[in-house]
Parts: C-alpha cells; sequence; structure tokens
C-alpha cells in the first residue's frame, strides 16, 4: 500500500504566516504538521509516500528530504494549479499505479493513529474507507449520512447537512477512484471535490466503509485552529510538565506546563503557560506573562509588561514594549517588529 500527503493548497486563510512557510510546515508542539502525517503513516507499515507540492513551496523537500529519517521513501509530485484534492489524486496515480492507498490532507492533525482506516479496509473487504469525526460547523466540511452502520452519501459543504459527521482528512482508495475522478466536473468553487468522487464510487456500487476517529482532529487552517491544535499535543506529549531543548538558557523564570522550550533559547526573568510552544533560538527576557501561544524560530520579546495570550510569533520577529495595559494579543509575521515606548511612571 501506498501513502498520498497533499501539501500543495494555497493556505490563505493562514496569513501571514503561509505567506513565507507552506501551511504544512507550520509547526504544532514545534513539529510541522507534515511531519506528523509522514509518521502516521509509517506506523501503520506505509513507507513508500508520494507528497504533492506546489512548485513554490521549495522549502518543504529539504525539510523532507528522502523521507530516511522516518525510515519511509518520498517520492514528490507538483501540482501547478490548485484544482482541488481529486485534481492531486490524479495527478499523483503514475505514481499510485494500481496499489490501494491512503490519502491525508496535509494540514489535517489527528490524534487517532489510522489502524482503524486499515480495519476497516481489511474487515469489511472495502473498496475505500473514510474517516469520520463529529464536528460543530458541518456546513464547513464534506459531511457524511450514515444508514443502519452503511455510508450512504456525503456532500461537500453542505447548507443544510444531513449530520455533523464530517469527512475528515484521511482516506483509503482503491483504483476505481480514478475513473470516478474521470467523470467529476468543478465544483461551485472551482474544484475537483474528493468528495463527488467518493459519491459516485457509493453510486457505482462500490462499498465505502468508514471508521469513526475517537481523538481529538483538526484542520489547521486557521489561526484559532493552530492554537487549538497546539494546546491539545503539548498536553498529549507533556502533560502539565514542561521541556527545555539542548543548550537552552532558562532562568529566574516561573513556568506553568505544558510548555515546549526549543534547543539555543535564552529566556530570563519570565512567566510562561500553560500552552506555550516555542522554537529554537527564541529570545525572551522580563515578559509578564506569555500564555496559548506559539513563538517561532528566533523571535524576541522584551520587556513586555502585558499578559501576552492566544498569539502568534513569526520567525525573527521582534516585540519591544513597556506599557502597563493588562493583555495583548498579537500576531506577527516573520521579521516584523513592534517597538512600544513605554511609560515611566513619574510621567503619568
Ligand atoms: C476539504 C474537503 C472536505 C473535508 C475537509 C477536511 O475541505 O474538501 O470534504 O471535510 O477538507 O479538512 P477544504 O479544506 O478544502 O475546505
Amino acid at each position: 500500500m501506498k501513502g498520498l500527503i497533499l501539501c500543495a493548497g494555497r493556505g490563505t486563510r493562514l496569513h501571514p504566516f503561509s505567506y513565507s512557510q507552506p501551511k504544512t510546515l507550520l509547526p504544532v508542539a514545534n513539529h510541522p504538521v507534515l511531519h506528523y502525517c509522514i509518521s502516521k503513516l509509517c506506523e501503520v507499515g506505509v513507507h513508500d509516500i508520494g507528497i504533492v507540492i506546489h512548485p513554490s513551496q521549495v522549502q518543504i523537500p529539504p525539510l523532507v528530504g528522502n523521507g530516511s529519517q522516518f525510515g519511509a521513501t518520498i517520492t514528490f509530485i507538483e501540482q501547478e494549479v490548485p484544482l482541488g484534492i481529486a485534481h492531486a489524486v490524479q495527478l499523483a496515480q503514475p505514481f499510485l499505479q494500481d496499489e490501494p492507498f491512503i490519502l491525508l490532507l496535509g494540514d489535517n492533525l489527528l490524534m487517532d493513529s489510522l489502524h482503524g482506516l486499515m480495519r476497516a479496509f481489511t474487515s469489511e473487504k472495502s473498496d475505500g474507507v473514510v474517516m469520520l469525526s463529529e464536528v460543530e460547523r458541518p456546513q464547513d466540511y464534506g459531511i457524511a449520512e450514515v444508514k443502519k452502520g452503511r455510508l450512504v452519501s456525503v456532500e461537500e459543504k453542505p447548507r443544510q447537512p444531513k449530520s455533523n459527521l464530517a469527512v475528515i482528512g484521511a482516506y483509503l482508495f482503491t483504483p476505481p477512484i480514478f475513473e470516478s475522478i474521470a467523470t467529476l466536473q468543478p465544483s461551485a468553487r472551482g474544484e475537483y471535490e474528493i468528495t463527488d468522487a467518493i459519491q459516485s464510487m457509493i453510486d457505482r456500487g462500490y462499498h465505502i466503509a468508514h471508521a469513526l476517529a475517537k481523538g481529538k482532529y483538526s484542520d489547521v487552517g486557521t489561526i484559532d485552529r493552530w492554537l487549538e491544535a497546539n494546546r491539545w499535543m503539548l498536553a498529549k506529549d507533556l502533560g502539565q510538565t514542561h521541556h527545555i531543548g539542548n543548550r537552552s538558557v532558562v532562568t529566574n523564570c516561573e513556568i506553568v506546563g505544558p510548555v515546549l522550550i526549543g534547543e539555543d533559547c535564552h529566556i530570563e526573568n519570565c512567566r510562561l503557560g500553560p500552552y506555550v510552544s516555542i522554537q529554537n533560538g527564541v529570545h525572551l527576557k522580563n515578559c509578564a506573562h506569555i500564555e496559548n501561544s506559539i513563538l517561532l524560530e528566533n523571535s524576541s520579546l522584551m520587556d513586555v509588561a502585558w499578559s501576552v495570550t492566544d498569539s502568534v510569533f513569526g520567525r525573527s520577529s521582534y516585540l519591544r514594549g513597556q506599557s502597563a495595559s493588562s493583555s495583548g494579543i498579537f500576531i506577527l509575521s516573520d521579521k516584523s517588529s513592534i517597538r512600544i515606548p513605554g511609560v515611566k511612571r513619574e510621567d503619568t
């Protein structure tokens, strides 16, 4: 069995961070979302993996390499025009050939392993499997209708959803999917929808099984969902503890876990946590409180008297301030900088 991970999407809802990095490389608990996808495939014995990228996403191949760090073999496939998931699968057909394959959306993070998907495939002798999860806003997803335990229909972003069971970014397909894709017309949003291809398989009499995800699931497609995924991954990995990476120096700090600190960081006189992930090379000095935030590589925060929460600091971004305000939310893109002049007590 092969694996296919899709990364070519534009990630517009993750601007400004996805201007400078493909969204699948944005870190959750300091690891790119894409790494979790590769590891999940390897965990179920799928090591021959294709990754669909846009030609401009030149950062992805060096970060993934030939896959040996994961015990996988990686083949990159280019999708020049983002015409949808089904279109990307069609482009990958020469790589996938006649084998069943697992398809993962590279911006989706699953707590569950893919064993449930594999089990539903082998035990039900199905022609495909979709992973389902209950979601709060079904109109934002491909939605499944299950009757008497059987998947009977799927509909992309329905106005009147038939359930709250979303088809999330993990699928298993057999070669008849390619014939279904070949019959598709672009949807209202101009994409070839994988949901329509699945519906076509059901209509052609193929059995598409489903597996219900038990753990958390996040489509890391917006900054709020990125922070949320970061929270649950930190809690899973660290509980209420914290971890300090090699060569990092942390002095006179109060840390409430989970807090993850990367390598070569300098952190002094700060209160951190819970739910803070700090990548390598970050400098923090005299920060009153940082909570529920992501700090990317080499960012610096100095003399910040506010409580900083729900924030993301881009790579090499810089914040310096001394105001007496009580809290702030910052979304700072890579290399951006904010300096707020201090308000001295004697002046007020
Ligand atoms: C895509 C699929 C949708 C699926 C969702 C999962 O939506 O089209 O069926 O439920 O991923 O994240 P998109 O992210 O393209 O809006």
